[in-house]
């Protein structure tokens, strides 16, 4: 991390939240957080995407980022992942609950479904992905086989079964450029590629957690039917009716999971 990286000390604040959602589009607040602190964070990369929320989600501390900012301003390609990563970091946050709108490749999801996807691949280019380049942080090659912590997937698929909610547990997510949607065309090359699903903003943001040491995993919630995959266009009232009809169960599994993810120490 760079040069005054915020270490590990920083958590002397020993109250504030070790887990922080990002909620992505349809998620700019979490609707039962029990707003106690609200920081605006600088950092050697800008500006986050806006101020850091924290409190209680029922009895358990958590923080909360809106990715495109509080009112949905940021596109995916202008977010500033590295500010927004390196402020969570720097509050003292280990784990990374993000959370994301997508479409579908994978005709077996359904949408409004939830998906805790185990793969990437990164179609993005030009955002600024890494904290270690060779400029400010000497340059670092991390292991990113598995970009979703594993034991952290484990804990929301197992807590989604305890409480019935439904989800999909395997899945690889193809991460584009946006903001505008794919071609039909791009999509089945998607398909070829052997991804499911398909969204803006699990890159960089991913790696940069990994780089950051920090755990990180995605629920994605299906909003649409990949471009060509359906008779029609795909609407963009529909996505939205999509998202508000169900962006309930992402919330359900955050709080279901949150004492459980707030325990886990050593995950890997
Ligand atoms: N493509 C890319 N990103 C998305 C989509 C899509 O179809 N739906 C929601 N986010």
């Amino acid at each position: 991390m760079h040069g005054n990286a915020p270490a590990d000390t920083k958590r002397s604040l020993m109250t504030y939240p070790v887990t922080a959602v990002i909620g992505g589009s349809g998620l700019t607040q979490l609707c039962d957080l029990q707003i106690t602190e609200q920081d605006v964070v600088n950092t050697p990369y800008g500006e986050p995407s806006g101020p850091l929320l924290s409190g209680k989600l029922g009895d358990q501390n958590i923080a909360f980022l809106a990715r495109h900012g509080h009112g949905h301003s940021i596109a995916p390609h202008k977010v500033n992942y590295r500010a927004n990563i390196w402020a969570l970091k720097e509050k003292g946050i280990r784990t990374i609950i993000a959370v994301g709108a997508v479409g579908t490749i994978n005709t077996e999801f359904a949408d409004g479904s939830l998906v805790i996807p185990d793969q990437l691949i990164d179609y993005t280019h030009s955002r600024s992905h890494t904290f270690f380049d060779g400029e400010s942080n000497s340059l670092k090659h991390v292991d990113f086989t598995h970009p979703y912590t594993p034991k952290l997937r484990q804990v929301l698929i197992d807590c989604a079964a305890e409480n019935a909610i439904n989800v999909h547990d395997q899945a690889t997510y193809a991460v584009t450029q946006g903001p505008r949607l794919e071609t039909a065309a791009e999509i089945q090359k998607y398909k070829r590629d052997g991804a499911d699903l398909v969204g803006m903003t699990s890159m960089p943001e991913a790696a940069l957690a990994r780089e950051a040491g920090m755990h990180y995993v995605l629920i994605a919630l299906v909003v649409n039917a990949a471009a060509g995959l359906q008779s029609n266009p795909i609407s963009i009232e529909q996505v939205m009716q999509t998202l508000e009809q169900n962006k309930s169960k992402v919330i359900e599994l955050i709080s279901y999971s949150l004492s459980r993810i707030n325990q886990l120490e050593a995950i890997s």
